[in-house]
């Protein structure tokens, strides 16, 4: 058996990609709630003001706020063991800066772990995934006011306490490398963006770069405190970080293309995890920011703070990886929140994302060798386009043999002595895109009928990688045929 007794197997969501009821029950706004739809050729444009003449994705989502007996249901006929899903930190503090917690919003997610109880599911919880309440991004420019960290505190320790009993995994921040580069801005670090302008592609001069970096170190500082809580409000809490997964090859053995691949490793990889599992900036940082005129607004404690607050495991989304090279005319690939070179031996996803299972394989192992910590894959996935079938049903083979591929991957890492403690794919129930807004983008092992203008009535329906998953997770990963 490659995975081990207890391995956690499930699905994953964010509650503005999911939830919908943006405004119901005393939710507030939050970040993604001002931004629109695109596809994979538009971009998803940015509001200062909600028009109410504009279809916003996340206002409805796919109404797990309403469905989620239903949803939580179809997970345990597929023996889910893990359910990651995040709170949605504006229905909890409507503008992050109430003294006192949404009593409905906090009333809710109670209802969501009793369901998951019934049938011996386990939460993983994702304090805070790209979901930042509104009034904290327009008074503080987002993370990047320091005040934002013990706005945070306050929210974490409310969720410490009152789920202590329901919850026992929780990774603070989504793929908080996000931040190390512009695209990071609004999503992942609520800071402003420009009104009707793309979400994405944002140009900085050298100010604002300090404002971004400034803003991932508060980041930092508020996963370390929130850590070091947890863990005094309940010690059998497992906390870990989340980054994004994505392995970067150098384009040829030109030492330049080495040089570049081993640039990109160490912004995108390594620089979030060496704080958060090492518990300090890596060696390189004091360099990259003198290169880049960056200037990080720090207060002394905040080293010790640090060092104090090192996570419990390394958690990572895996979709992709790209080439590196020195060259700039090579021909890019499209990706995730990171994109890069295209790599002649892969081939992509109707996305253009760059379809690799042995990065899988490999990025396990140099993670694990790195920090020697319990790693988790808690995002993978296919986006495609589903079309129902003349017998009226999904047969999403493309789906299966992509995820079948991962996991033999991840068995082989697990072979090769890593210790790996759980998968939960990526949107186990179809939900909006986080990068284009789309509906069309799906991801699911259950279809949910919604279009990307908002058409449809919501009904769920399994798909042939819903009976597939279910016979994976009931064998341990034994049988994958
Ligand atoms: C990750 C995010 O980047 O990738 C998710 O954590 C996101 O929120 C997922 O949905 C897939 O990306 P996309 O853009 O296809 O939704």
């Amino acid at each position: 058996m490659a995975f081990k007794k207890g391995f956690l197997w499930g699905g994953a969501t964010a509650a503005n990609q999911f939830e919908g009821a943006w405004d119901e029950d005393g939710k507030g706004p939050s970040v993604p709630d001002h931004i629109r739809g695109g596809t994979v050729d538009t971009p998803r444009l940015y509001d200062e003001v909600i028009d109410p003449e504009v279809y916003y994705p996340s206002h409805r989502a796919v109404d797990f706020y309403h469905h989620y007996k239903e949803d939580i249901a179809l997970y345990g006929e597929m023996g889910f063991r893990c359910f990651r899903l995040s709170i949605n930190w504006s229905r909890i503090y409507p503008t992050g800066m109430e003294e006192t917690p949404n009593e409905k919003g906090l009333a809710f997610y109670h209802t969501v772990f009793a369901e998951c109880a019934k049938y011996q599911i386990e939460p993983l919880v994702t304090i805070s995934h790209y979901e930042l309440p509104w009034g904290l991004s327009e008074k503080y420019n987002g993370w990047a006011g320091r005040e934002v960290i013990s706005h945070f505190m306050r929210y974490a320790e409310t969720l410490f306490k009152e789920y202590k009993d329901e919850v026992r995994y929780w990774l603070t921040f989504n793929e908080i490398n996000n931040g190390v580069q512009s695209s990071g801005r609004i999503l992942s670090l609520g800071m402003k963006g420009i009104d009707h302008k793309p979400m994405f592609g944002i140009e900085e001069t050298d100010e604002e770069k300090s404002d971004r970096f400034t803003a991932l170190h508060h980041q930092f500082v508020a996963s370390a405190l929130a850590v070091k809580k947890g863990h005094e409000i309940n010690p059998e809490f497992k906390i870990g970080m989340m980054t994004i997964g994505h392995p970067v090859y150098a384009y040829t053995c030109n030492p330049d293309d080495v040089k570049a691949m081993n640039d990109e490793m160490n912004l995108r990889m390594f620089f979030c995890a060496d704080v958060q599992v090492r518990g300090h900036y890596p060696f390189f940082a004091k360099r990259f920011f003198e290169e880049n005129n960056i200037h990080v607004r720090t207060l002394p404690e905040d080293e010790q703070i640090l060092r104090e607050g090192t996570v419990d495991f390394l958690s990572f989304s895996y979709y992709m990886s790209s080439a590196s090279s020195a060259d700039p005319n090579v021909t890019k690939a499209q990706g995730n929140m990171f994109a890069g070179v295209k790599n002649p031996y892969l081939k992509a996803s109707e996305w253009g994302w760059q379809i690799d299972p042995k990065g899988l394989r490999i990025l396990l192992n140099t993670l694990y060798a790195r920090y020697e910590v319990p790693l988790m894959v808690v995002e993978n996935g296919l986006g495609a386009v589903d079309e129902r079938s003349e017998d009226g049903k999904f047969h999403d083979t493309y789906r299966i043999d992509y995820m079948r591929s991962h996991i033999e991957a991840m068995a082989e890492a697990v072979k090769d002595g890593v210790d790996l403690m759980g998968y939960t794919m990526w949107g186990c129930t179809d939900l909006v895109s986080a990068s284009t807004g789309e509906m069309k983008k799906r991801y699911g092992l259950v279809y949910v009928d919604l279009d990307n203008d908002g058409n449809g009535d919501l009904h769920r329906e399994r798909k042939d990688s819903f009976y597939w998953y279910q016979k994976v997770i009931k064998t341990n990963g034994e049988d994958l045929a």
